[in-house]
Parts: C-alpha cells; sequence; structure tokens
C-alpha cells in the first residue's frame, strides 16, 4: 500500500447529509462515515477528513494531497460535474484519488452524467450508499506500490 494518509475530501452539501433527500443519499451524517471510516482504517493507515463548500478550499486541499504523496477519496458533490479547477488540481500535484458519490449518478439526471474528475482519477465508486467510501478506502488500502504492476 503505498500511502502514510488517506484524506477523505468531501464537497458542497454534504455537510448536510442525514437531512439532505435521505431517500438518495440516505440517513447517515458525515461524522458517521467519518467514525465508520476510522473504524475501517485502524491502525491500518491514516486517515484525515475534510468537508468544504468552497470549490477554492478543495483546490488546495487536493493540491496539498497531491504533493504530499497522500491518498484522496474524494466526493466533490455537484462540482464533479462543473470544476476543471478541481480536475486540474489533481493533475497538478498529482494525487492519486478515487472519486466517490453515494448515489449512482449514472441512473440520475443527464447532468450527472459527465465528471470532469473520472479522467484523473484512479477509479470510480458510485451507487452503494455510504459504503462507497468503504469500498474506496478498501481500493486505496490494497492498490499496488506500483500501479502498473
Ligand atoms: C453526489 C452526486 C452529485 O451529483 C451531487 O451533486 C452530490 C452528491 C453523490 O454522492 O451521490 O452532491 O456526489
Amino acid at each position: 500500500m503505498p500511502f502514510q494518509r488517506i484524506v477523505v475530501i468531501n464537497g458542497p452539501n454534504l455537510n448536510m447529509l442525514g437531512k439532505r433527500e435521505p431517500g438518495i443519499y440516505g440517513a447517515r451524517t458525515l461524522a458517521d462515515i467519518e467514525a465508520a471510516l476510522r473504524a475501517q482504517a485502524a491502525d491500518r493507515v491514516a486517515l484525515t477528513f475534510r468537508q468544504s463548500n468552497s470549490e477554492g478550499e478543495l483546490v488546495t486541499w487536493l493540491q496539498e494531497a497531491g504533493l504530499a504523496g497522500d491518498g484522496v477519496i474524494l466526493n466533490a458533490g455537484a462540482y464533479t460535474h462543473t470544476s476543471i479547477a478541481l480536475a486540474d488540481a489533481i493533475k497538478a500535484g498529482g494525487a492519486r484519488v478515487v472519486e466517490v458519490h453515494l448515489s449512482n449518478v449514472h441512473a440520475r439526471e443527464a447532468f450527472r452524467h459527465h465528471s470532469y474528475l473520472s479522467p484523473v482519477a484512479v477509479g470510480v465508486i458510485a451507487g452503494f450508499g455510504d459504503r462507497s467510501y468503504h469500498l474506496a478506502l478498501e481500493a486505496l488500502l490494497t492498490l499496488p506500490e506500483n500501479p502498473k504492476s
């Protein structure tokens, strides 16, 4: 596993989880998800958990994670579908990112079908509710040191 640390970065409106459209996004809060991820990470890897509604802050965190060599689990919310700046930040810092979504964005409105982030992500996990984050963590924890191996 190539990471000392994994940073979980959540974008706009994900602070509202639990209250926000629970039929789509589930009943768990972001704090619930953080606690469950910390239990999963246990002593296998250090975990940092962040959320912002501001695109610029997300850009800075993605740059920093890349430069530090940290793995990233990223749910960029609606910025997934709009933000060239986030894609550029991933490329600029060289972060290895798993893009996650609680909902299956491909089964929803057409404007959610395109992601600026998928082309610069290691992989994408969508549609498994809060389990999307756990699957992403497992994917990063089992990523080969040498991505080509
Ligand atoms: C989301 C899907 C996005 O389309 C939406 O804007 C979100 C959440 C998800 O986790 O399913 O805010 O990223």
